[in-house]
């Protein structure tokens, strides 16, 4: 997407030199624009694991570069095959117990593992089959998304028909714009793509505490892009839907089982439930890569991340002198609990938007979008054959 006209990507390989990995720092953003170098596995394990990046789809992408550069830190494989393979499934172990939610992250390093481990050849073969592999990962992502995105705006425009010309009121949670993938976004995608074909939309922005990704990252992102939006406190959601300000529920998600249960950031559900009551369409949007067909009960099943008390204790902005500063507030003696996600069961989700298309969030609904069973990411090139793959990857 463009920032200051010039086209960016969340994550890529520097020109000219690619053993470093480059990111957004979307600690520094809205206030600040800013792009960090990612040099070794334990760059990008911090790098997740303090959120310098963040959302399902780009710690993916990122887990895929941390693999590639656990190759370039691992040497010869030729010299010790034992020993590459060893760093290399530590690589792999270090980057998945960074953040326990989104699939797109274990999915991504599991992938590059056994890729890496089948090719064959010395250790230039392996850097440059790794290096192509995360390319293909991430340039897989934001094809997945691009499609996300045409595929809702085709819900959008069939609104916008019925209101005739009147806006097309969005309302999301969290930040599952580009900013949360590797370009496109998953629920802002399909916003973005209807912007694009001329259809009024105006989106309803939580503020998603407790790391208010939704006043510093999506607003910044529809800003950016000079699509229509205003932020709103997370608790007015029902009140909005109550007085039919709202057309149209798009969420990201972090995980999704093979019945449609979804996991995302947490007071999703609470959403899920106001539209529900309130008769307003809620959609979950997603990229092949964060369904888990290994699990069926997103309650009992998907690990939910509990992150450092201090992200609710305290908060960080920008003072009328524009220095950022951090406050907090509540008691000193007051402790907080704090959980990242919640998990919105199937039957409050109207449909699914993957980039097949659209589906019931149902065990029937999905296997008519992937009857193989077991989705994998769309291929774009040569680099990554099926046979690289066990059949229990995807
Ligand atoms: O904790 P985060 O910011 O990594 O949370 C993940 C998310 O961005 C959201 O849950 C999002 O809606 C789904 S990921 C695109």
């Amino acid at each position: 997407m463009n920032v200051e006209g010039r086209r960016y990507r969340t994550i890529w390989l520097k020109e000219g030199d690619p053993a470093v990995v480059r990111i957004i720092n979307q600690l520094a953003l809205p206030h600040r624009f800013e792009i960090i170098d990612l040099r070794s596995v334990e760059d990008v394990r911090r790098a997740v694991k303090d959120m310098y990046l963040r959302g399902a789809g780009l710690i993916g992408a990122a887990a895929a570069f941390g693999m590639y550069l656990a190759v370039l830190e691992a040497g010869s494989a030729a010299g010790d095959p034992a020993g590459f393979e060893a760093a290399l499934r530590r690589a792999a172990a270090l980057l998945k117990d960074t953040r326990p939610t989104a699939s797109n992250l274990a999915w991504a390093a599991d992938r590059m593992l056994a890729l890496i481990l089948r090719t064959p050849g010395g250790a230039g073969e392996k850097r440059e089959r790794a290096r192509l592999a995360a390319q293909e990962i991430a340039d897989g992502d934001a094809e997945c998304c691009r499609r996300i995105g045409l595929h809702g705006a085709e819900l959008i425009k069939v609104i916008a028909e019925k209101k005739r010309g009147e806006p097309v009121n969005i309302l999301t949670h969290c930040n599952a714009g580009w900013l949360a993938f590797v370009d496109y976004g998953s629920a802002l995608s399909p916003v973005y793509a209807a912007f694009d074909q001329g259809i009024k939309v105006h989106v309803w922005v939580d503020e998603t505490r407790p790391r208010n990704q939704g006043a510093s990252l999506t607003a910044w992102e529809l800003a950016r892009h000079g699509v229509s939006h205003d932020l709103i406190a997370d608790n007015a959601g029902g009140h909005l839907m109550q007085h039919g300000m709202v057309d149209l529920v798009i969420t990201g998600a972090d995980r999704v089982t093979r019945r449609g249960d979804a996991a995302n950031k947490i007071g999703t559900y609470l959403k899920a439930l106001a539209a529900k009551e309130n008769g307003v369409p809620f959609y979950t949007a997603l990229p092949s890569s964060t369904f888990d067909f290994t699990m069926d009960d997103g309650l009992g099943e998907i690990p939910i991340e509990e992150r450092d008390s201090a992200e609710l204790r305290f908060i960080s902005g920008k003072t009328a002198e524009g220095r950022i500063e951090t406050v907090q507030i509540c008691p000193d003696e007051s402790p907080a609990r704090n959980w990242g996600f919640d998990v919105t069961p199937a039957r409050y989700i109207t449909g699914l938007i993957s980039e097949r298309g659209i589906c019931d969030a149902s065990e029937e609904g999905i296997r008519n979008l992937y009857p193989e069973g077991n989705p994998v990411p769309l291929r774009l090139g040569g680099s990554m054959p099926e046979e690289s793959f066990p059949a229990d990857f995807g």
